[in-house]
């Protein structure tokens, strides 16, 4: 297959991979291996759909990029210039997206167990909202605005109970969920007086999220009913009607060359008309409507590379190729039996037919990068590319085996690149040790 066809992103030129204009093979010595390389043009592509598809197409809409999926300060300063919002989920993500100077205001910040620091520090720093996921933070977060004096623009998270289908590590809406509050009607009253009785919380509605790398809309469609339902029973009970409503994130991306392009309006557009109806059927007036993706914005838009240190081949069974990275880089499939496309960088051109199984370099026999793969004549030295690693990898990276954490290189389009997040060092690793 063309590589331009599954990342448009990608082409092959004197027989390596280019990326953005930028020969990968000579980011790759420059730089050094493993390599984060984002497409800074394709993070900025993506932020124009969510403009388009979403906040030009239906009046008083949010987005705001959930930062977990790849936060830098780079990537937050891209974010802020195209105009969504950040969501972070603690005070390192929060602060982070401080330091690079993102409107506190455009700032959403989430967590099952925010501690009363990072409440403080974001109640401080005023930021634009908080979104609660129990009944106890709800009297914490009143309690500090008080002192503070200030007044806190807050959703609740509810738990929709779908089942999205995904796998189960990253499903987050069903009834058996750390995440959100259940509707049970008992635990639903207790929020509701709560909330609208703290003189000091601006209580603006609910928000949901049902989990990540979603492909179909059925969940989200079904999820989007339960909070309606909510909507027009507080509208009932209470006479309230609520001014937002968040529908989270979880769209998915494409991961495989057959895996099919999902574009935003194939969730959002009938979202976006279900809310209507109910709201015009309820005489409800619309509420303003948030979303939050993560993995859309950033997952396509990374690559990582790697340079081929080992072949063995265990004959009958398979062929297993080393590199010099492995689960401290990407975790996803050692964590959720993630699979991802690799090429042979530095042979693009020739042909992919030795069938091959990419092993990460940590003392893991579950460290396997990519089951099952086509390389060319894979060989010591070689470069090898992993397609759609921008989102939760650099966010999840860790430093087992001693092993320093990649440099990330953003790439801007016409051959121009720049080192966003320089490599770890050994030293990096002791600054914390006595
Ligand atoms: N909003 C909330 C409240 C979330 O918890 C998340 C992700 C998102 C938005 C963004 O979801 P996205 O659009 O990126 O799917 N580490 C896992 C994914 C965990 C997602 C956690 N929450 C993975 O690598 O698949």
């Amino acid at each position: 297959m063309d590589i331009g066809e599954f990342n448009s992103h990608a082409s092959v030129r004197f027989n390596h991979l280019f990326y953005d204009g930028v020969d990968t093979v000579e980011l790759a010595s420059h730089y050094g291996t493993p390599l984060y390389v984002v497409s800074e043009s394709a993070v900025r592509e993506r932020c124009s759909s969510v403009r388009k598809a979403f906040l030009e197409k239906y009046p008083n809409t949010r987005a705001v990029y959930a930062s977990k999926a790849f936060q830098t300060l780079d990537m937050c300063r891209i974010i802020d210039q195209e105009g969504l919002g950040i969501d972070v989920v603690s005070g390192g993500e929060l602060f982070a997206a401080l330091k690079a100077q993102v409107n506190p205001g455009a700032i959403v910040f989430h967590g099952n167990a925010k501690t009363l620091d990072e409440l403080e520090y974001a109640i401080e720093n005023d930021v634009g909202r908080i979104i609660s996921d129990n009944l106890r933070e709800i009297s914490e977060v009143e309690r500090i605005a008080a002192r503070l004096g200030k007044k806190v623009k807050l959703l609740y998270r509810i738990t929709p109970g779908v089942d999205s289908h995904t796998h189960r590590f990253i499903s987050t809406g069903s009834l058996d969920s750390k995440f959100g509050i259940p509707l049970d009607s008992s635990v639903r009253n207790d929020y509701m007086r709560a909330v609208l009785n703290s003189p000091h919380i601006d209580f603006r509605g609910f928000h949901f999220h049902i989990g990540s790398q979603i492909r179909d809309n059925f969940s989200h469609l079904a999820a989007l009913g339960v909070a309606l339902k909510l909507i027009v029973d507080v509208h009932t009970d209470y006479g309230f009607d609520v001014s937002e409503l968040n529908l989270g994130g979880g769209f998915g991306i494409r991961y495989l060359p057959g895996d099919p392009e999902t574009e935003l309006g194939y969730f959002l557009d009938p979202m976006m008309q279900l809310i209507r109806f109910e709201m015009e059927k309820a005489k409800i007036p619309m509420p303003m409507v948030t979303i939050e993706p993560g993995r859309w914005i950033i997952g396509e838009a990374g690559i990582t590379l790697y340079e081929l240190r080992s072949v063995k081949t265990i004959p009958g069974i398979r062929t297993y190729v080393g590199v010099d990275g492995g689960m401290t880089d990407n975790i996803r499939p050692a964590l959720y039996e993630a699979r991802y496309h690799a090429i042979s960088a530095n042979k693009a051109d020739w042909s992919h037919d030795t069938v091959v199984t990419i092993a990460g370099k940590c003392c893991e026999s579950g460290d396997i990068l990519v089951k099952d793969v086509g390389l060319a004549e894979p060989k010591p030295g070689d470069i090898v590319a992993v397609f759609s690693t921008g989102a939760y990898n650099h966010s999840m990276a860790s430093n087992y085996n001693r092993i320093p954490r990649p440099a990330v290189v953003m790439t801007t389009g016409e051959g121009r690149h720049r080192l966003s997040v320089r490599r770890e060092s050994y030293e990096d690793m002791l600054i914390r040790e006595f």
